[in-house]
């Protein structure tokens, strides 16, 4: 794993940080239904670190993005929306600051004690944040004494608040980064062997370089949900009216050849629950071999006797990575291939004979639905950035704190 410096460096590298100013990069870009924060695990995730921060008697001012405004003002997505969330899962008070750099921010920390709490304005609202503007960054480290990133779902963009901040002061990962990076290697970086990865999803065509990654680095590459289908369908399998990407079957293909050369095998469905029309415990629904799927039918799960297979695959590996429901999970009964095989990685990780690491936005619901959130040995609430990592792709926000 790259070296990058922790918390644990802090003194070491800064001295005492009573009365100096972090900034800390949070993820603060909450899942909202009617103007209103419907999920703080993020905010959640990133307590710790300030906490850490404020009982060390820093001034802490948290930086972070929230929606996609742009680089313009708009009331909806100023983080004051969040503040009461934020000040809520801290137990602090937090002190909103409307700008991110400049008089506004100097004449707060004027205002903010040893160990108190700001909250600068939504980076986003300048153009500058996503074109990683010298300039922009500049402004902002000029009120800091050093930088700490806690933000992994936000490490994907190579935007001024997540990568350019880390050239201009000395930066530092948080608790929550730390554990993701940590949790990731054991994963993918250096993990024990055999690994397994769950690949599942509607579609192929959004992960066919996780595919390509994954196949030369596991032991067994489990695909499922519609990416199923379409890997099916590729081997010449009639999948009837099922989702399915027809026109990657020369990508599959080539993807399925790379894996046998590299001793990966691909674990397709040989049973599935299929059903004419895709509802809740539809009446048409029944259990068939891959084989026998009628051009009218929908394959929206995988069976019981692959799932049972799976299972034993997981006996054998050490190590496995998920990402994606095996079938349509948000619709019974199509939830319970998920759900069993979510079940079976959390006893063997509760035995002590897996290292289970998942991610993405579905997956985390998912896996929430089995409820096994808290069995597995790490799972990601980060999307895009989790998937970029499963790529096998160098994040900026990580590389810019790795030296
Ligand atoms: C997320 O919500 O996945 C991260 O905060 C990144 O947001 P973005 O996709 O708008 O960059
Ligand atoms: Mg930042």
């Amino acid at each position: 794993m790259a070296h990058f410096r922790t918390l644990d460096n802090l003194e070491q590298e800064i001295g005492d940080v009573r009365g100096k100013v972090a900034l800390v990069r949070v993820d603060l870009n909450l899942p909202m239904a009617d103007g209103e924060a419907t999920d703080l695990t993020r905010v959640r995730a990133v307590a710790p670190t300030i906490l850490e921060l404020a009982d060390a008697g820093a001034k802490v001012l948290l930086l972070a993005h929230f929606g996609r405004p742009k680089g313009q003002r708009h009331s909806t997505m100023s983080t004051s929306v969040v503040q009461g969330d934020v000040e809520k899962v801290l137990g602090r008070e937090v002190m909103y600051i409307s700008e991110v750099s400049g008089p506004v921010v100097e004449q707060s920390l004027g205002i903010i004690q040893d160990g108190g709490i700001g909250l600068l304005e939504n980076t986003r609202f300048w153009p500058g944040e996503e074109a990683n503007d010298a300039t922009f960054a500049q402004g902002i480290a000029a009120n800091g004494d050093f930088y700490v990133n806690d933000a992994f779902s936000a490490a994907h963009r190579a935007h001024a608040s997540t990568e350019g901040l880390a050239h201009l002061l000395p930066a530092f990962a948080g608790r929550a980064m730390q554990a993701e990076l940590e949790a990731l290697d054991k994963a993918l970086g250096s993990p024990q062997q055999p690994v397994a990865a769950v690949v599942g999803g509607a579609k192929v065509s959004t992960k066919l370089d996780v595919l390509e990654n994954l196949s030369g680095k596991v032991q067994h590459l489990i695909i499922g949900g519609g990416m199923a289908n379409t890997f099916l369908a590729a081997r010449g399998v009639d999948v009837g009216k099922s989702l399915c990407e027809h026109d990657l079957a020369a990508k599959v293909s080539t993807i399925m050849d790379a894996a046998d050369a590299a001793g990966c095998t691909v674990h397709l469905p040989y049973d599935v629950v299929v059903a004419r029309e895709f509802a809740a415990n539809p009446p048409s629904l029944r259990t068939c071999n891959v084989h026998e799927v009628s051009a009218d039918e929908m394959i929206l799960d995988v069976g019981p006797q692959a799932t049972e297979a799976l299972a034993d695959v997981l006996k054998t590996c050490r190590t496995l990575v998920w990402n994606g429901p095996l079938g349509a999970f948000e619709t019974p009964p199509f939830d319970a291939a998920t759900i069993a095989l979510a079940r079976t990685a959390a006893a063997l990780t509760e035995e002590g004979s897996l290292i289970s690491v998942a991610g993405g936005g579905d997956t985390v619901a998912a896996l929430a639905h089995a409820g096994v959130t808290q069995d597995f040995s790490y799972v990601s609430t980060a999307g895009g950035a989790f998937l970029e990592w499963m790529e096998g792709k160098e994040l900026p926000g990580v590389a810019a704190l790795s030296r």
